[in-house]
């Protein structure tokens, strides 16, 4: 198969990129800041759970999600934006772990303390949340054509061990992404004061009123909704 030569140039420049420390970070940045609009589609189409009509609405979503050609190369994309999200966060630990043993100075070092050891912790804690939903809710719609996927949540929900659990883990996601909306704005430079109130903005509808919503639908369930 051709492959035009521009397409190897380009892979060139973007491995010699992503070798340096702050390669990584912009990577992480940007597939964060990627994986944060997946969120906003992701709780549109789940508030279909809301309606009133036995789950009609949110199994036709969610047939759609599963079979439309676009959205399933997107799939493709989102899993390779995560994987490289979480691939460069393990590498920048890495090396902010070997640059303090060596007790060089290195960038950003009184934020590698506290908030850098929150980010590991919130970070796992997601990973194993999002391990946890894909087998409870994409394995089986996926891969084992269940096409009630309004059964499967409201059945999971009802379960209070279960409902709790989500709870928690959106709370993390949401201190996790209110860290990461920081860190990518210091790795961009961004210190402008007039984009400050509207990156303030930006940033607290993705760590604040998204993972709210996502909450909400826990709660309804548990609390009664139909
Ligand atoms: C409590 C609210 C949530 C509900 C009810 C929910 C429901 C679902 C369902 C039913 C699926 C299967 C595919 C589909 O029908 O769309 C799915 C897939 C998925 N969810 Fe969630 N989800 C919730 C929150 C989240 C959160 C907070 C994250 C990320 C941290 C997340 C990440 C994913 C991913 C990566 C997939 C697979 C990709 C895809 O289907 O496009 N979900 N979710």
């Amino acid at each position: 198969m051709y492959i035009h030569k521009n397409f190897w140039y380009s892979m060139n420049i973007f491995t010699s990129l992503y070798k340096s420390y702050v390669g990584k970070k912009v990577v992480m940045s940007l597939t964060g800041i990627f994986l944060c609009t997946f969120l906003i589609v992701h709780l549109f189409g789940n508030l279909a759970l809301f309606k009133n009509d036995g789950g009609k609405l949110f199994n036709e979503y969610s047939k759609f999600m599963s079979t439309n050609s676009f959205i399933r190369v997107m799939e493709i994309v989102l899993f390779l934006g995560i994987i490289f999200h979480i691939v460069s966060g393990v590498l920048v630990w890495f090396r902010n772990r070997s640059a303090r043993i060596q007790k060089y100075q290195v960038y950003e070092t009184s934020y590698s303390t506290f908030a850098s050891r929150m980010m590991n912790l919130s970070a796992s804690v997601v990973f194993l949340f999002i391990v946890i939903h894909l087998y409870t809710f994409f394995v089986p719609t996926r891969f084992y054509g269940d096409e009630n996927s309004y059964k499967l949540v409201v059945d999971a929900f009802k379960n209070p061990i279960y409902s709790s659990f989500y709870v928690v883990a959106i709370f993390i996601l949401a201190i996790h992404l209110k860290h990461g909306f920081q860190s990518a704005f210091q790795t961009f430079g961004i210190k402008e004061k007039k984009y400050a109130l509207l990156i303030d903005l930006v940033a607290i509808l993705f760590w604040f009123i998204v993972p709210l919503g996502f909450i909400s639908i826990p709660l309804y369930f548990l609390f009664g909704g139909k």
